[in-house]
């Protein structure tokens, strides 16, 4: 059975991908310093799965410490690597703090697996390193485009310096998987989205708004040049999100493919407005939802979807879930959780 390292798993896309490794047969190392999420989120993966991961706490700042472990952990085949601080306007307001820990934190996990003769990583791109894309919906080929903050550009500065490590490191294979807006949580509803205080997300903020948590949803703007006047994201289902890092991993491990640095758009290829998004909480749950119109949010791009023809043809994946889908399993998780 090949033992695969999560770093930042127990985290919300973490937690999900590691139940996803263990239903396809692999072994799973957790890393995580829970500092965006709690160590109670490994009895949810054992409810669902029946197998209790082996989890390190560790900070992977602690260079000395990520020493050790690799040490003690010398026969890992595959690393996906999710830790990371994520929130857009922290990193504006306290950029040191993304710098260090999204970048330090990926050098210092390289620099243990370097000399691997056959080491398989997966890392967590986000599509905003694309900006405002000019063509919709994007594909991989779209321009990069210079970072709207300190957090982007720790992702596309991340790709590079995984490029850049994969052209020298000849038993290191990447994958950097670029997600477009994930949401939902597992049908389970034993794990899901456990956003720090006030989200800055949408769906998180419509389901809260809806259990009373909040007052009402501001809606950041309706007089964008789009249909309804609001932005339009690709919302994909974490779980599918999640079947993505294991389809990328067996394309490494698996096979006797080799690469040294691919991307993928991680998508459904379908663009949803905030309006639309809306609607399919209210169709799902029910209830109407308590929002108002208000000014445009700094930083926020007009459309952003992705073309996932390089990821269902290549790759061999698609998204299966649909935006109702993954909104109910949102606001079952909501319910439960309260
Ligand atoms: P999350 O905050 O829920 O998970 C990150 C996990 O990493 C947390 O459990 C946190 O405790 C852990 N962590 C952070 N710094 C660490 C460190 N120094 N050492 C050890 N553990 C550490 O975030 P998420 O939404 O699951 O995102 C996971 C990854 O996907 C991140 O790299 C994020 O940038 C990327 N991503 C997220 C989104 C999104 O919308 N959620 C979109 C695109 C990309
Ligand atoms: C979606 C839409 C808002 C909240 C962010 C990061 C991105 C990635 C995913 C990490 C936008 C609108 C939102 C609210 C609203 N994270 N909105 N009221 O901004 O597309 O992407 O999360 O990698 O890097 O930028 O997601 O959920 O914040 O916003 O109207 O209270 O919902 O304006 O149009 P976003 P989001």
């Amino acid at each position: 059975m090949k033992k695969i390292l999560v770093t930042g798993g127990l985290g919300y896309i973490g937690s999900h991908t590691v139940v996803e490794l263990q239903l396809a047969g692999f072994e799973v190392v957790i890393i995580d310093n829970l500092s965006n999420s709690s160590k109670d989120v490994l009895q949810g993966i054992e409810r669902i799965t029946g197998i209790m991961p082996v989890f390190e706490e560790l900070d992977l700042r602690d260079k000395q410490a990520t020493i050790t472990f690799f040490q003690k952990y010398d026969d890992i085949s595959g690393i996906i690597h999710f830790a990371a601080s994520k929130a857009v306007g922290e990193s504006v307001t306290n950029p040191l703090l993304y710098y260090e820990n999204n970048l330090s934190t990926l050098i210092t996990v390289l620099q243990q697996i370097q000399h691997k003769k056959d080491i398989s990583f997966i890392f967590s791109s986000s599509c905003t390193v694309y900006g405002q894309a000019e063509m919709m919906p994007i594909s991989e080929n779209a321009p990069i485009q210079q970072a709207f903050s300190p957090y982007g550009n720790t992702k596309q500065i991340g790709e590079e310096i995984l490029k850049d490590t994969a052209k020298i490191a000849k038993g290191l294979q990447v994958i950097s998987l670029r997600y477009f807006n994930p949401i939902g949580a597992h049908p389970s509803t034993e794990i899901g989205e456990l956003p720090d205080g006030v989200p800055q997300n949408l769906v998180p903020f419509i389901t809260q708004t809806a259990i009373g948590l909040r007052n009402e949803l501001s809606v950041f703007g309706n007089d964008y040049p789009t249909e309804d006047g609001t932005c339009i994201r690709d919302y994909i289902h974490v779980v599918d999100l999640a079947k993505a890092h294991v389809t990328a991993l067996k394309r490494l491990v698996d096979n006797a493919y080799k690469t040294s640095f691919e991307v993928f758009n991680i998508g459904t290829g379908k663009g949803s407005s905030v309006l639309e998004v809306i609607e399919s909480f209210e169709r799902v749950s029910k209830q109407q939802l308590n929002y108002k119109i208000v000014g445009k949010r700094e930083g926020d791009v007009i459309s952003a979807y992705a073309d996932t023809t390089k990821a269902n043809t290549i790759l061999g994946w698609k998204a299966t879930s649909t935006l109702d889908e993954a909104m109910l399993s949102a606001w079952k998780w909501e319910q439960k959780i309260r």
